[in-house]
């Protein structure tokens, strides 16, 4: 056990650091659980690195008792970062430093962000291949449901044309809440003013379905949400045909909720690993969805 520790609530100061420790835990991951035949592990981008820091400034603000660091005289030793929206707690991101992971520092950090979720009635975890990862979750009471992930390059000639998709904007915040409240009970509420800000968002809304989707950089979903597979489909085609046809894309955190994702990963050819779980508490795998790692 490692006990000359002390965790505290994240402050403003914190985020380059917090960003820097999580960027090595997961590269070192990467490493760890890489795969024959899978692109080698690349450190986190700069761009990606100022992505990560806006977005937990955001959540500094809107859920400051859900972010936590474990430090001690050398500075930060790990972080949990939490949120809570609409009675569910989701979990952002959770990382320790790689010299000093299982000493029991990453319990302590997830007990303090389970104790903001208290009184809430669903939870929400994108968990990691991590093993340590997996056992935290679990003992927190997490169900782990297995996700798959589908990976290349889109072949343009496989794409099919997709009438009912339209470009989305800030105007579309209060239809996408709603589609979230149909789908998994919570909305994203302020989530969603950062993500259209930060993301191309498409949207489908017609009487037999409505959903949204948010375009990861490079293409493929970076989160969707539907109330009818048709709908689902027709965005997640929308976020492939945004990908560079020279550059692999992908589809990931499917679970096996989500035949349909899948179904459209196998028609245009992509290659079907497992990766991660989706961890839940008092509540069924949320589908037609694909949850954002950072907002679930
Ligand atoms: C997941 C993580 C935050 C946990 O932090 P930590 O300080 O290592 O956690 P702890 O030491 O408190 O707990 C880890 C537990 O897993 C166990 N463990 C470690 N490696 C393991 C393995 N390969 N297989 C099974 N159990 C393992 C440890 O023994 C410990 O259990 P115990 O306390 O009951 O003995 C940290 O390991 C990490 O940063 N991993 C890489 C990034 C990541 O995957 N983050 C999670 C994102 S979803």
């Amino acid at each position: 056990m490692f006990a000359d520790f002390v965790l505290r609530p994240v402050t403003a100061d914190d985020v380059p650091a917090v960003e820097r420790v999580t960027a090595e835990a997961f590269h070192e991951l990467d490493l760890r659980t890489r795969r024959a035949g899978w692109p080698d592990p690349v450190p986190r981008s700069e761009e990606a690195s100022a992505r990560w820091r806006e977005r937990l400034g955001h959540l500094l603000r809107t859920d400051p008792r859900g972010c936590w660091v474990a430090e001690d005289r050398g500075g930060i030793l790990g972080a949990a970062v939490s949120l809570k929206r609409d009675l569910t707690w989701l979990l952002s991101a959770y990382a320790v430093r790689p010299g000093v992971q299982g000493r029991g520092v990453g319990r302590q950090l997830l007990d303090a962000a389970l104790g903001y979720g208290s009184g809430c009635l669903r939870g929400m975890i994108a968990a990691s291949d991590d093993p340590a990862a997996a056992r935290r979750y679990r003992l927190g009471g997490f169900t782990l449901h297995p996700a798959m992930q589908l990976t290349g390059s889109v072949d343009r000639a496989l794409l099919p044309v997709v009438e009912q998709v339209r470009e989305g904007s800030a105007g579309d915040i209060d239809l996408m809440n709603s589609v979230d409240r149909q789908v998994r009970d919570s909305a994203h509420g302020v989530d969603h003013q950062l993500l259209a800000r930060s993301h191309r968002l498409v949207v489908v809304d017609r009487f037999a379905g409505s959903g949204y989707a948010y375009v990861a950089p490079g293409g493929g979903p970076y989160l969707l949400a539907a109330t009818s597979r048709r709908a689902a489909t027709e965005l997640l085609w929308e976020t492939l045909a945004a990908s560079s046809p020279d550059t692999p894309t992908s589809i990931g955190h499917v679970t096996a909720a989500n035949e349909w994702a899948v179904d459209v990963g196998t028609a245009c050819r992509l290659a079907l690993h497992t990766r991660g779980y989706l961890g839940l508490r008092g509540m069924k795998p949320p589908t037609p969805y694909l949850h954002s790692p950072h907002f679930l």
